[in-house]
């Protein structure tokens, strides 16, 4: 519920368990009142106070009153230049040098339904959803600059979106460099800063530091969200856990370049911001034009990390998600990348096939070195015709021979990239990103499409709909294998050049939303090198994000670790592969790496013509099983119970359904050790009240929670599953 008091000029978001209040004070600056727990009414205001602060100046509406400063007050959205010094939520150079932005509030609205933004993913409203929306206009006197902040709230999630509309209204261009779409003010100073970081193969380790005074910064300037930072951070109580605390998590819609920062100040204060890194971003503003930044989801819980976890799942799988597959059961695949590489044919891809049908696997996804001149990876891209050496007549009679064996076919495209050994380089080498006279960076022997340009999207599209049109394709893993540089479009004048990193993400979104639109049955999963864009701007147009290239199953339970922080397991695309695992070389159980690939989108990553008769029966069970508990893990609810990162013997998890009548337990022995202790394991999220069926044998729902269950002793990577059922 969004409601205004006139009385005391606030504004107050309420959600189940949160409360969110901005004020519009006598100035006309919109304070930030309060974020955290659900309280009832009331004009949080009153928790600020107001004293004389050396060095912290005073708007001219202050008079000779030298305790009203910018310096000190809690913002909504920070102005710049003004006198708050700390992490500006918008800058920008007006035609005159100055770069002074001063916000006052001009009018609001509230609506029911959710905002949504052109050519942006964004959260939206389910049918009969209790949302409301806010917006809330600010103006720039001086430069006729209009900021609209626009707030959606869902109080079943208690999730609260946000996003900022810019239109410049004055007579003048205004050149924006700094636009940030979230900006968060807490009075308190104990607060910790948890970030996803990581690396290639590593990806969203959660890494959390008490904050300390200054500016602490997360981010990618690779052009896309990365490996390395992931734009979902979160700030909890220090002595916030995975069960209890006051924990705030944000997620950025957006797939480019992001900045997080996390500042405490002088006063210890604590400031979020949360937006486009400001990295050669210079967005020019016409007047009369406009400019929508990306847009931010938070979520409060006083559950601990796994309370932010639950509803940031609930809502990116209802609310963010599209199509008939986010609830439609997904295709269990197999995809031949680890067991082929660039090197197969028809053949070998049906031989492929047709043992895995045999094991009830459901779909066949050929991956990279279907096209062009594609033996290897230095050449090809660009060129999305087949080669027909390796799969004579097309993707046509391939996906019928598929098909006749009673399975889906997938596809791998990398439509963002080109090879300089390609048809299309050749055609059009300004295509590329590279500036002139300097020598091009390369990454993976490839260059990257200007998507900025209106004329390369079409190329694109139109090469998407022969490829899908060729034949029935029922999925696409839409990959993008190098981080951006050289960024410089050929059509775009040099004071412009600044909009590019934004204009190449916006093509991406356009070309996928295009292919939503137009084949609404396709079932598409992102990937970048693996896990390099898994983020909550991608899941508007892909359920499942291709987790990691790294495919090591006890690797993996710190990977889908990290990335169940924020992203829900339905999103988490997750194979079983040969051993010794290509990245790591270790040998872990069939049985295992079976156990870790069911708590995501399930599938295989491999040969199965070189397993065993006992191994490939085995295969035949997980795929049984995880038929029967897919919707346990795509649409449950998420425990982890354990931290992979610390030096404990074991780790474990748990899916329970809505209505807390079954669950699934995953549990995976770490590095064995003689004479082995005996642990118990104390599930979580079950109804106390109930009796549940564990092996066959009852228990109480509290027993099991507080006592826990006696756990064998397991060797070294050795796993058990529990399927759980209330009787
Ligand atoms: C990336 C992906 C892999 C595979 C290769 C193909 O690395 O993450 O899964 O598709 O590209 O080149």
């Amino acid at each position: 519920m969004i409601t205004f008091h006139k009385e005391t000029n606030t504004i107050t978001l309420q959600t189940q368990a949160s409360t969110y209040q901005m004020k519009i004070d006598a100035t006309g600056v919109l304070l930030h009142t309060y974020y955290g727990p659900h309280i009832r009414g009331g004009d949080h205001s009153r928790r600020i106070g107001r004293e004389d602060r050396g060095f912290s100046p005073n708007p001219s509406e202050a008079g000779l009153d030298r305790t009203y400063s910018l310096d000190t007050l809690p913002q909504e959205y920070a102005s710049s230049g003004v006198g708050d010094f700390r992490i500006p939520s918008i800058e920008c150079d007006c035609s005159d040098g100055s770069h002074t932005v001063d916000l006052r509030y001009v009018r609001h609205s509230v609506d029911r339904g959710k905002y949504s933004l052109e050519g942006l993913p964004a959260f939206y409203a389910g049918e009969d959803e209790d949302w409301e929306s806010l917006r809330v206009l600010l103006r720039d006197v001086c430069s006729g600059l209009e900021v609209e902040l626009l707030y959606g709230a869902f109080p079943r999630y208690d999730l609260i979106t946000r996003a900022v509309r810019l239109r410049n209204r004055g007579t003048a261009p205004v050149e924006l460099t700094r636009v940030m779409s979230l900006c968060l003010d807490f009075p308190t100073l104990d607060l910790d800063f948890v970030t996803l970081g990581g690396a290639y193969g590593r990806e969203r380790e959660p890494v959390r530091m008490p904050l300390t005074q200054g500016v602490h910064s997360v981010g990618s300037v690779r052009g896309s969200s990365s490996h390395q930072q992931n734009p979902f951070v979160m700030l909890c109580d220090r002595a916030a856990t995975e069960d209890s605390g006051c924990c705030w998590g944000a997620a950025l819609v957006y797939s480019g370049n992001f900045l997080a920062q996390a500042e405490l100040t002088q006063f210890h204060n604590t400031r979020l911001a949360m937006g486009i890194h400001p990295f050669h971003f210079r967005w020019r503003l016409e007047p009369g034009a406009a400019f929508t930044a990306p847009e931010a989801a938070m979520v409060f819980s006083r559950e601990g990390f796994g309370g932010v976890s639950r509803r940031l799942h609930r809502a990116i799988r209802n609310n963010l998600c599209r199509g008939p597959w986010k609830e439609e059961r997904r295709p269990i695949l197999i995809n031949n990348w680890e067991a082929t590489m660039f090197h197969f044919d028809a053949d070998k891809i049906v031989s492929i096939a047709e043992t895995a049908s045999k094991v009830g696997v459901e779909m066949m996804v050929m991956d990279d070195g279907w096209f062009g001149e594609r033996n290897d990876d230095f050449r090809g891209l660009g060129d999305w015709d087949v080669n027909e050496t390796k799969l004579p007549g097309g993707l046509g009679p391939l996906a019928e021979r598929i098909g006749a064996l009673g399975m889906k076919f997938g596809l791998w495209v990398e439509p963002e990239m080109v090879n300089e050994d390609s048809k299309l380089y050749r055609a059009h080498p300004d295509w590329a990103f590279q500036v002139p006279r300097r020598p091009k960076t390369r990454g993976r022997h490839q260059l990257v499409l200007d998507l900025s340009r209106q004329e390369i999207r079409k190329y694109i599209l139109e090469n998407l709909r022969a490829t899908l049109n060729s034949a029935d394709i029922a999925y696409i893993k839409w990959d993008m294998n190098r981080s951006l540089t050289d960024v410089w479009s050929a059509t775009m004048p040099a004071h412009r050049q600044g909009e590019i990193y934004h204009r190449f993400v916006l093509g991406v979104y356009e070309i996928l939303e295009t292919i939503h639109r137009e084949y609404p049955n396709l079932l598409i999963e992102g990937c970048c090198g693996g896990g390099g864009r898994f983020d909550c701007g991608m899941l508007y147009y892909a359920p499942q994000i291709w987790c990691s290239d790294n495919t090591d199953a006890i690797e993996r339970l710190r990977i889908q670790y990290g990335t169940s922080l924020c992203y829900p397991c339905s999103t988490m695309g997750s194979h079983v592969s040969a051993v010794p695992n290509g990245l790591t070389h270790r040998c872990v159980p069939l049985h295992t790496r079976g156990v870790v690939a069911q708590a995501g989108a399930f599938g295989y990553e491999l040969d199965l013509n070189e397993l065993t008769g006992a191994e490939l029966e085995e295969v035949g069970r997980q795929v049984d099983h995880f038929r029967r508990i897919w919707d346990l893990v795509a649409l449950g609810d998420y425990y982890r119970l354990g931290d992979p990162f610390q030096e404990e013997p074991f780790y474990a998890w748990m899916h329970v359904s809505e209505d807390r009548s079954r669950a699934l337990v995953g549990v995976v022995m770490g590095v064995g050790h003689a004479n082995p202790i005996r642990r118990h394991l104390k599930m979580k999220g079950l109804d106390p009240q109930r009796d549940y069926v564990v092996n066959g044998e009852v228990y109480g729902g509290d027993a099991l929670m507080y006592a826990g269950l006696a756990l064998p002793v397991l060797d070294e990577y050795e796993a058990v599953q529990y399927d759980i059922e209330a009787i």
